[in-house]
């Protein structure tokens, strides 16, 4: 493999006030593994969920940003130092009911695509365990956060995307439609989903290049995997006009049903084993397994991209994993990168042989900060 990438991200500390049950913590990181022990409830999620917050500007859980905010406070704020080799970059996101402001280098950011993906992380979380039967907006909200993160035209389509075809289901849901307006916006429509249906083919490419490879460091048996975008036009080649064509033929029952019916929004992306559906045929552990090759492929593909190593965030992760599982994590996660492990189980670290910091949280508080390094 060609890997002369040596890019890493790296938090050097991070800063939250008034965020879900911190009230005011400043920590400073391990550049390389960091591991964070408590009990239920103490706030390990929501210190991921702070950092994954600074990469895409969304919680991975499904709540909306004011839950976020600490109960009887009016904002929350999340910031972090990142390392660079030239000058240490300031970031930070106040979450205010109404909104966010975001900041870059103490200067304020008024485009949320400016800020989405300055830093990136990926995200391993128990929660992920009903992905595979999830309806396809979860799992199109995976791709779109990992895509949007590394791609600012993906991103900048996908506002123009949603707002074309809000316009035009509230169009369709009119009495006497302006057929001059339906045509514009139909078009509009169509011509902004063109980058994302390639962008989300070729992802869906890398990964199915990739995904075996890496499931097969955890299992000794070998499950053919594969993911199948599915999509309105898989054939066409020439995007724009065959969508055009296929929403002019389909205009009756569009305003029939008042809404749109074929695009982006109805697209999914299947995952299979031995092409069978995997919510169908695999068990609770096989589809741990596929989710942690999943997310690995996911941060080969961003080091393929941004040439960078993105921040690795594991919620909780080792604690479902039998001891040959928890190794082989363990050892298929890439050096290069900086990594936050969670557990309530002081005896995963047992298993870690490299350098470490371990901190203990209890109650919104980090209550004690040891590390291994000289
Ligand atoms: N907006 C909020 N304000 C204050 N506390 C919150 C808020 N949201 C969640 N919490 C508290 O955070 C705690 C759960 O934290 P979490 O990070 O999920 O725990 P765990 O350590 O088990 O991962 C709960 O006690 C919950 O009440
Ligand atoms: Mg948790």
């Amino acid at each position: 493999m060609e890997m002369n990438i040596s890019l890493a991200m790296k938090i050097k500390t991070i800063e939250l006030n008034s965020f879900r049950n911190y009230d005011h913590i400043q920590c400073e990181l391990d550049p390389q593994l960091n591991v964070f022990i408590g009990a239920n409830g103490q706030g390990k999620t929501n210190l991921l969920e702070s950092l994954a917050f600074l990469s895409s500007l969304r919680s991975f859980r499904q709540v909306s940003d004011s839950d976020l905010i600490q109960f009887d406070k009016d904002y929350a704020r999340v910031s972090c130092i990142l390392e660079d080799d030239i000058i240490d970059k300031k970031l930070s996101v106040m979450i205010h009911p109404s909104g966010k402001t975001l900041r870059y280098q103490n200067q304020l950011i008024r485009k949320t695509s400016e800020f989405i993906g300055l830093i990136n992380t990926v995200i391993f979380s128990p929660i992920d365990m009903s992905f595979f039967e999830d309806a396809p907006r979860v799992r199109r909200k995976v791709f779109d956060l990992e895509a949007g993160k590394l791609s600012r035209l993906y991103l900048s389509q996908m506002l123009i995307f949603n707002k074309s075809l809000k316009q035009r289901n509230a169009l369709l849901k009119e009495k006497n439609i302006d057929r001059t307006l339906l045509d514009i916006l139909t078009k509009q429509l169509a011509k902004s989903q063109v980058e994302i249906i390639l962008y989300r083919r070729q992802m869906v490419e890398f990964i199915n290049s990739k995904i075996n490879e890496i499931y097969e460091r955890f299992s000794k048996v070998p499950l053919h995997i594969s993911i199948t975008y599915e999509e309105t036009l898989p054939d066409s080649t020439n995007l724009e006009n065959d969508l055009i064509h296929l929403y002019q033929k389909s205009i009756d029952k569009d305003i029939f049903h008042k809404t749109t019916q074929k695009g982006l929004q109805r697209d999914d992306f299947v995952f299979k084993a031995n092409d069978i559906e995997i919510s169908k045929i695999a068990s609770q552990g096989q589809k741990r397994l596929v989710l942690l090759a999943f997310k690995l492929t996911l941060v080969e593909y961003i080091v393929s991209l941004s040439k960078s190593y993105p921040i690795l965030l594991l919620d909780d992760v080792f604690s479902e994993l039998d001891e040959y599982h928890q190794k082989t994590l363990l050892k298929t996660l890439p050096k290069e990168s900086q990594t936050i492990i969670t557990t309530t189980q002081s005896k995963v670290l047992k298993e870690i042989k490299q350098p470490m910091t371990v901190f203990t949280i209890t109650d919104g508080q980090i209550t004690s900060r040891r590390t291994t390094h000289e």
